[in-house]
């Protein structure tokens, strides 16, 4: 019999699963990494079965975290664009983890829709969704039609339309009982959550203004090869690329912009941004900005304001810090968390992996029968990102409806292995809102 009739032989349907791990895993709390439910994998039935789509340094890294998060986890399938991208990461991942590798030539697939191969393979029933983010509504949407559960890297859209896509596919997560994972990760940090539970406990009072910032150094590039097409140098370097990345307020930013979405337990009623292209000017470099400046305006008259900057050789700073009526608040590149003033608190430790408790948590939740949906807040907080983004480039204020509601679809029309012209550098007070 061959490995693949064996696996099929064995593969609960989407319902038998979330039945038989809801009952193996009863006494687990959301939090908890699910290898502290005794005996939930003796019968093999609530194996997690990866699909592994966009096989880069975050796709790879993501699956050693779900290898690393609960017992019961095995790659069975890879897609990625390049064969070359998904070779290093099968080789990479076998020399590590050998016994949780189960990736035959006939489940590796490769080319711009190789993500529908893996979708289709019945073996599958978690996918981890890390190609560039100008893919992930279209793949988020595929893979919830196909039926299977998600961990999803952020951001979620680069445009308008594909936070909407997202909403909707939230919804439709939702009512199949579905689970969706992001990979902000920050939501999963201990120091992070013991911090902005005490926000939210009140330990500042009233939270009147924010300050975010992923300021930070060069990013890597990719030469153009004299054998690539326009379409291969942008996918390779899509960081550079609005299409693909949504430039890096979105792209990276997100983060930190999560992190204050979280805390306010609101979005911004509009943005006022600046930004633009003074370090990274090489056309290697794609048109993206390498500095953004945005004030968000929360109810209330509360302003958040952010930063982040790609640039070599520049001091790095990333964090959030909130101004409340009761005190302040800093967390700051991911080592220190603190409060000031009515009440003084700093954050003793232990902090653990989130890159891990992600998959720990939404692996305990899919198995509880409760599966943990989080889309709706990373596609919040990518479109934060993205309104920043449209008011830096256009020049205008932009409101959150303008955001949510704009009609400009970044994606080209139609993906093919030639000639795909580079848009101009974005210029404020010619560059359009759409
Ligand atoms: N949570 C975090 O801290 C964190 C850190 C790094 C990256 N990320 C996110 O992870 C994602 C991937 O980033 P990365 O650093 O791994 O980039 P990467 O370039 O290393 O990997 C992306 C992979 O996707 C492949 N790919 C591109 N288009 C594809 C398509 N249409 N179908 C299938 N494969 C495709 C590429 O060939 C490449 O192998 C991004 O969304 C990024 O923002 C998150």
């Amino acid at each position: 019999m061959s490995e693949k009739q064996t696996l099929s032989k064995n593969i609960p349907t989407r319902r038998d699963f979330l039945k038989t791990s809801a009952a193996a895993a009863i006494g687990s709390t959301l939090a908890s990494p699910v290898r502290t439910v005794p005996g939930a994998y003796a019968a093999g039935s609530d194996m997690i079965k990866v699909g592994l789509i966009g096989c880069g340094g975050r796709g790879t890294g993501a699956t050693q975290n779900v290898f690393n998060a609960a017992q019961g986890v095995k790659l069975v399938a890879m897609a990625d664009v390049f064969k070359d991208r998904l070779d290093d990461s099968r080789s990479r991942l076998r020399k590590k983890y050998a016994d949780k590798m189960e990736v035959p030539d006939d489940r590796c697939f490769v080319g711009l829709d190789a993500y529908e191969k893996v979708l289709a393979l019945s073996e599958v029933n978690y996918v981890i969704l890390a190609t560039p983010p100008g893919f992930r509504p279209q793949h988020l949407q595929a893979a919830v039609t196909a039926g299977k559960h998600i961990f999803t890297e952020k951001p979620v859209a680069v445009d308008g339309p594909g936070f909407r896509a997202c909403l909707k596919v939230y919804e439709e997560a939702k009512a199949q009982g579905l689970g969706i994972g992001a990979g902000t990760q920050n939501r999963h940090k201990t120091g992070y959550l013991e911090t902005i539970r005490r926000v939210h406990d009140g330990a500042i009072g009233t939270i009147l203004a924010g300050r975010c910032y992923y300021n930070t150094g060069a990013l890597w590039m990719k030469p153009r090869q004299p054998e690539w097409s326009d379409l291969e140098w942008q996918l390779r370097n899509w960081l550079y690329f609005t299409w693909l990345a949504g430039d890096h307020i979105v792209e990276q930013h997100v983060h930190n912009l999560d992190a204050v979405h979280w805390a306010l337990r609101s979005h911004p009623l509009r943005a006022t941004g600046m930004g633009g292209r003074q370090v990274r000017t090489d056309p290697a470099y794609g048109h993206i900005y390498d500095h953004f400046t945005v004030d968000y305006e929360y109810e209330n008259d509360v302003h958040v304001t952010s930063m982040c900057r790609q640039m070599a050789a520049c001091d790095r700073f990333i964090g959030e810090a909130f101004i409340g009526s009761k005190g302040t608040c800093r967390i700051d590149n991911y080592t220190q968390y603190s409060i000031k003033g009515e009440t003084n608190w700093r954050f003793a430790g232990p902090d653990n992996d989130p890159y891990v408790q992600e998959h720990a948590n939404l692996i305990a939740s899919i198995r509880a029968g409760k599966p943990i949906n989080g889309l709706k807040n990373v596609a919040e907080s990518s479109l934060i990102g993205i309104m920043g983004r449209m008011s830096a480039y256009s020049g205008k204020v932009v409101t959150w409806e303008q955001a949510a509601n704009s009609k400009e679809t970044l994606m080209p029309p139609k993906l093919a292995w030639g000639p795909l012209p580079v848009p101009p550098v974005a210029m404020p007070g010619q560059t359009e809102l759409f």
